[in-house]
């Protein structure tokens, strides 16, 4: 039976499979802001931000608008038949979200179709076969992408073999570093020394098309990498002729206070992958890539049936005109202080909490257990305990990082400083009950 019915009962929860492992059982009706309204009308402040794509906020008007005048007129024009108006003006503008006028999109509609294009993108510039991904990293869950990632094994463990020629080399974790915590602005990690002793003992460079790199890691723990790593990479995949892609799906569109990470050091990457943000909500995702790149993909060596859906692409164009207007990459980066500033005040009251940091409206507080091993020792369970104890409270935050250790705050861009605060003192409230 496929009939729905809306006078019967809500169906049981448990039509959903378990495969979608879950952080609350809430039913929402509705979206406003930073706000989840659950049918029941109970509000959450929501700073989860649906992992990191609401940025403008829930149900932003000018983006519903926006989508709701583009469904009445036109909801699929595929891209190998037409083109249509929001597609051309969005393709028009990411040109641009980058230093130069010589950059093209290609346009798909998630973030693990941005890692399949980048990959096949940089495989087929440079005829090369190997790809070098970063220790912690997560680029998505279909099989190139997978293979990619070793944030958690959960993610690829049972899924072996994976497509092979990717190799991982260590991403600098300034907390969890061999030789012990140090502030990434001195940073003593290796992973220099590492990628050198891949290329002289397990891929050489000359063979290798790309460098996947997020600009902090994301599912990995919200790990801010030293000022000088993106740089120095740049410089080693110039030298060798490996084009730089930045996985800015998580971190782009402002979330970090600058459009896109890369920024905060002034790097230009070769290809820049994006989703999530770029149209609050609706699937879109993609790669900015250089035009010359571009131009050695041949015509159908890569494409898809929804990619640049015309209600997606009028939903970012929509996203970026509110992104622009309303200031919010500067919010990102004052609201992002004031949240760091706030709960570094109150980190004294709560020993488990090993480390703290954030870029922008990207912030992650990881939970370890001081008198165990070296101090380190990951605590999940208490990490678990902040996110319940916060849940029970009306705010809904997520875990990230290897052993799941680390508590994410991925408020919306459109945040306010009131909502900061109150976020700021519930969690406290939370650190204290869980036992931080
Ligand atoms: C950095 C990064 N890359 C890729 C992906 C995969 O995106 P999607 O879930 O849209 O496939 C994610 C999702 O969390 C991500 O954070």
């Amino acid at each position: 039976m496929i009939e729905s019915n809306p006078a019967t009962a809500m169906p049981d929860r448990s039509v959903v499979p378990a495969v979608w492992s879950r952080y609350t059982d809430l039913v929402v009706d509705r979206g406003e802001g930073s706000w989840l309204i659950t049918v029941e009308g109970e509000r959450y402040l929501d700073y989860s931000s649906g992992i990191g794509v609401t940025n403008t906020g829930h149900a932003h008007p000018r983006v519903v608008a926006a989508i709701q005048a583009q469904a009445a007129r036109l909801l699929h024009g595929q891209q190998n038949i037409v083109y249509h108006e929001p597609g051309l003006r969005l393709h028009e503008r990411l040109r641009h979200v980058l230093p130069g006028d010589d950059w093209q999109a290609f346009l798909a509609n998630s973030g693990a179709e941005a890692t399949e294009a980048a990959v096949k993108l940089a495989r087929a510039a440079t005829g090369r076969p190997a790809i070098v991904a970063f220790r912690g990293g997560f680029h998505g869950r279909t099989a190139q992408a997978m293979a990619l990632t070793t944030s958690r094994v959960s993610i690829r463990g049972d899924f072996e073999p994976l497509p092979g020629s990717v190799y991982h080399a260590p991403y600098p974790y300034c907390y969890r570093a061999a030789g012990g915590p140090h502030d990434p602005g001195a940073c003593t990690c290796d992973w220099e020394a590492q990628l050198e002793q891949l290329f002289a003992q397990v891929v050489v460079p000359s063979r290798v098309a790309a460098f996947v790199v997020e600009p902090v890691l994301g599912e990995g723990g919200y790990v801010v990498p030293p000022p000088t790593f993106l740089p120095r990479l740049r410089e080693i995949a110039s030298r060798h002729g490996i084009l730089l892609v930045a996985d800015e799906v998580q971190t782009g569109f402002g979330r970090t206070g600058e459009l896109f990470a890369v920024t905060h050091t002034g790097v230009v990457p070769d290809i820049l992958m994006v989703a999530k943000g770029i149209a609050s909500g609706l699937p879109l995702g993609g790669i900015v890539a250089r035009r010359d790149l571009l131009a050695r993909w041949s015509p159908g060596a890569h494409g898809g049936t929804y990619g640049g859906n015309a209600v997606a692409c009028a939903a970012a164009n929509a996203t970026l005109d509110v992104i622009q207007d309303l200031g919010l990459v500067q919010n990102a980066r004052d609201r992002g202080a004031q949240l760091l500033d706030a709960l570094a005040a109150v980190r004294g009251r709560f020993p488990r909490l090993g480390d703290l940091r954030g870029l922008g409206l990207m912030v992650g507080l990881e939970f370890v257990r001081p008198d165990e091993g070296d101090g380190r020792v990951p605590d999940p369970d208490l990490a678990k305990r902040v996110i319940g104890a916060a849940l029970e409270r009306h705010l809904i935050v997520l875990s990230a990082g290897t052993w799941g250790q680390v508590v994410r705050l991925i408020p919306p861009l459109v945040t306010t400083p009131r909502e900061i605060d109150h976020a700021v003192a519930v969690l406290a409230e939370s650190m204290e009950v869980a036992g931080a």
